[in-house]
């Protein structure tokens, strides 16, 4: 079986629902990257395997500013394979951003202009794409700007005003998107602002991913032609082991009565997280694009693939105690491919309390920001782009086509609908956007979005102003099994 045979098969089962077929997936194996030696600042990376974990901040270290000028943040940036320990007693082949995993982070201001010289030291060609930035489509590191094994590229844009918030950055080479972000390649962006308008919090950076090692471990990727292969092909590759930072279950350290302020970062495959803090409420304070006008209470956030979110954990915990944060079980499969244990919480960190005594909490102010409304009446054209499996508007990428063409400056609505029985993250490169409904239902707060999730069978309308950059843009779905099949278009703005 090819894999245009897997999808199609997947596609007919997709739209007459055959009873489930059980699978297994095989894997039984537990460990923790073991930190790296590298030249950026380190902050403090720790192998954390045991039942207790070490109660360290584990957050990636960040990419150390060569310039001396003013408002320049100038980085040197590899691509390569390294070699690591992921299971006591074995090493693992991986490809790694400056030798770390996840990559160092990318730190610089709104009105920053960034330099970043980078180098492909991989024998295969790579980009380097600078997730949910606004910049020049030449700098966007999309498949049509490969940058071949052994080369360099200066990428080079300037942070814009307003665009304060987590982002990140990751590979998009022609169909191997999916592979060199698996094997490791991906780093965080965060731009702040001249003033923030939360006060100073201690901040924690968590970026989720997942794997699949085999017992030796390596990275178990399974013939495509195989049960798994398809299935992976399908869902998207998924894997037992969870990560944070590269970590396995690491912990954080949290007094009572403090606020910190956490930037989470969905870097997997595929694997989409409903996140709860046992015990806790989370005060959500951004997403994709930065901030929101007001905090959101929330119990739980769904973080699909490549979106981000900003939270404030408040320590309403008593000293000494710890809480758990979890990614409970979230349905984006369709019934024939849903992995058999779908519908296990699993722990993904612990909050850990110290013993002493709480602290008074700080205000956190009710406005944040202004958002001003795209407003839908301003709208010139209306796009429906209808997603399938593996395919939108019912076929593969074409690097050579343009599937949409905008003009510069236009206000545009876009309908995105879901024909299919399984979730499709829907990312567009270069623009913000704002949710308008969902399934007909008003968003209820406005925000600036890259990515939307469109669960199964239902339409998503989003609202976008291509108001600078022309050039071809792409947009596609997240999960990277699918964009590498080709499940992705070509926007062209001019
Ligand atoms: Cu995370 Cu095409 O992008
Ligand atoms: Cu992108
Ligand atoms: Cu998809």
């Amino acid at each position: 079986m090819n894999a245009g045979t897997a999808w199609g098969i997947l596609r007919a089962v997709l739209s007459v629902m055959f009873p489930t077929r059980a699978f297994v997936i095989v894997l039984a194996c537990a460990g923790a990257l073991a930190p790296l030696p590298a030249q950026d600042h380190q902050h403090q990376t720790k192998a954390s395997s045991s039942a207790a974990p070490a109660v360290t901040p584990v957050g990636p270290a960040v990419l150390a500013n060569t310039s001396n000028q003013p408002r320049t943040v100038e980085v040197t940036l590899s691509a390569a394979p390294t070699r690591v320990s992921l299971l006591p007693g074995t090493t693992t082949d991986v490809y790694a951003y400056n030798g770390r995993v996840p990559g160092p982070t990318l730190e610089a201001h709104e009105g920053d202009r960034v330099v970043v010289h980078f180098r492909n030291d991989l024998l295969e060609p790579t980009t380097v794409h600078w997730h949910g930035l606004h910049i020049p489509a030449m700098s966007d590191g999309s498949p049509f700007h490969p940058v071949a094994p052994g080369r360099q590229r200066d990428y080079v844009f300037t942070l814009q005003p307003g665009s304060a918030g987590t982002y990140w950055y990751h590979p998009h080479p022609d169909h191997m998107t999916g592979a060199q972000i698996g094997r490791g390649l991906y780093g965080t962006i965060v731009v702040r602002p001249a003033v923030d308008p939360l006060p100073p919090l201690r901040e924690q950076l968590l970026v989720l991913s997942d794997n699949r090692l085999k017992s030796d471990g390596a990275i178990d990727w399974p013939d495509p032609k195989s049960l798994q292969g398809g299935i992976d092909e399908n869902n998207g590759r998924e894997g037992e082991l969870l990560f944070v930072n590269g970590q396995i279950k690491p912990a954080l350290t949290i007094r009572s009565g403090e606020t910190q302020r956490w930037r989470i970062v969905n870097a997997s495959a595929s694997r989409v997280y409903r996140l709860a803090l046992q015990g806790h409420t989370f005060l959500h304070v951004g997403n994709d694009g930065g901030l929101f006008e007001t905090p959101v209470e929330a119990k739980e956030i769904l973080l699909a693939n490549s979106e981000r979110v900003e939270l404030l954990v408040r320590g309403t915990g008593p000293p000494g105690t710890r809480a758990a944060l979890q990614a409970l079980p979230y349905d984006r499969y369709a019934p024939p491919t849903r992995p058999k244990d779908w519908n296990t919480p699993r722990d993904l960190l612990t909050l850990q309390y110290s013993p002493d005594p709480p602290i008074a909490p700080v205000t956190i102010p009710d406005r944040l920001r202004a958002i001003p409304a795209l407003d839908p009446a301003r709208a010139t054209v209306t796009r429906v782009l209808t997603l399938g499996q593996g395919i939108i508007n019912g076929r593969t990428m074409d690097m050579k086509r343009v599937d949409e063409r905008a003009r510069l400056g236009a206000t545009e609505i876009w309908t995105i609908e879901n024909i299919v029985a399984m979730d499709h993250p829907f990312h567009l490169h270069g623009f913000q956007f704002q949710v308008l409904d969902r399934n007909g239902v008003p968003e209820p707060f406005r925000s600036w979005k890259d990515t939307v999730n469109v669960p199964k069978h239902e339409t998503v309308r989003v609202i976008v102003r291509f108001d600078d950059f022309p050039g071809k843009w792409m947009y596609h779905c997240h999960i990277l099994d699918h964009e590498d099949h080709g499940m992705m278009g070509v926007l062209e703005v001019r």
